[in-house]
């Protein structure tokens, strides 16, 4: 253990958030009310996201993104933007935009973007991967697009509440093992285990906590944690660090056509 100042003890004992537990954005969980109930239709999710201008125009720029508009035909309203992109889609580009402003993350706004881009991605290719594998259980999509989206939310805990310099550190940098390695040199705990903590304490069903505590664990028997496993390499691998949000479809539906995923490690 390096000589940092953590011990794993002391790191555990924070990350109970014992007084101070953080709460997810109020408008993450309206998105997940809309979601899942089956009365509400693509006018109630519009209605949260014009309450909040840059979701507004994130969803937009998705829009007018080469991803969706491969005939150059400008969109500017919000309704016709989601009709465009589809509800399903047009929810989790939201429900990303929530937790980017909803956490305060201690690191600057370029840092910020990056993170909940990478978490976009991973999602988005986990839900890729579950519909390749179970075609037919859009539960099953679901869930795998929330553990991408969540995977690293570890990070986020350990910046909150352990270390306010965790993404100035080269931690804030690293990825896969290498990042593995220090955390656990440097802090006694690493990522994975942090963001399960978290998203226990948040009453996250258990097979997606499970799935972000096991991200790291190429032979985790448990089908989330493959995927997301698979999810993260694929988008370290070959989706570049700074791409945008609204770049990420395209970038990603080429990446996955270059470099097709093996699904053999996934329906072993
Ligand atoms: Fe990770
Ligand atoms: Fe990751």
């Amino acid at each position: 253990m390096m000589n940092s100042g953590f011990d794993r003890e002391s790191t555990l004992e924070l990350l109970k958030f014992s007084d101070d537990l953080p709460s997810l954005p109020d408008r993450f969980v309206r998105i997940q009310q809309v979601i899942q109930d089956p009365e509400s239709g693509a006018d109630d999710l519009a209605r949260i996201i014009r309450s909040d201008q840059a979701t507004t125009a994130m969803i937009l720029k998705f829009a007018n993104s080469p991803a969706y508009n491969p005939t150059h035909t400008p969109i500017g309203e919000l309704s016709k933007a989601i009709a465009r992109i589809g509800s399903r889609e047009t929810a989790h580009i939201a429900t990303t935009m929530s937790l980017m402003y909803g956490m305060i993350l201690p690191t600057g706004m370029a840092n910020i973007r990056s993170f909940w881009a990478h978490a976009f991605g991973v999602a988005t290719v986990c839900e890729h991967l579950a519909r390749l594998v179970h075609p037919a259980e859009q539960q099953c999509h679901e869930r795998a697009f929330m553990t991408g989206l969540l995977h690293d939310i570890g990070r986020a805990a350990l910046g909150m509440r352990v270390d306010f310099s965790y993404f100035e550190r080269e931690s804030g940098h690293m990825h896969g093992e290498p990042l593995i390695r220090f955390e656990e040199a440097y802090y006694g705990v690493n990522h994975a285990e942090a963001g399960m903590q978290l998203l226990r304490l948040w009453l996250f069903p258990d097979d997606i906590f499970t799935a972000v505590g096991e991200h790291h664990n190429p032979d985790c028997p448990h089908f989330l944690a493959r995927i997301c496993y698979q999810a993260n390499a694929f988008c370290n691998d070959h989706v570049p660090e700074h791409t945008g949000i609204e770049a990420l479809p395209a970038t990603i539906a080429q990446a996955l056509a270059d470099h097709p995923v093996d699904l053999s490690t996934l329906t072993a």
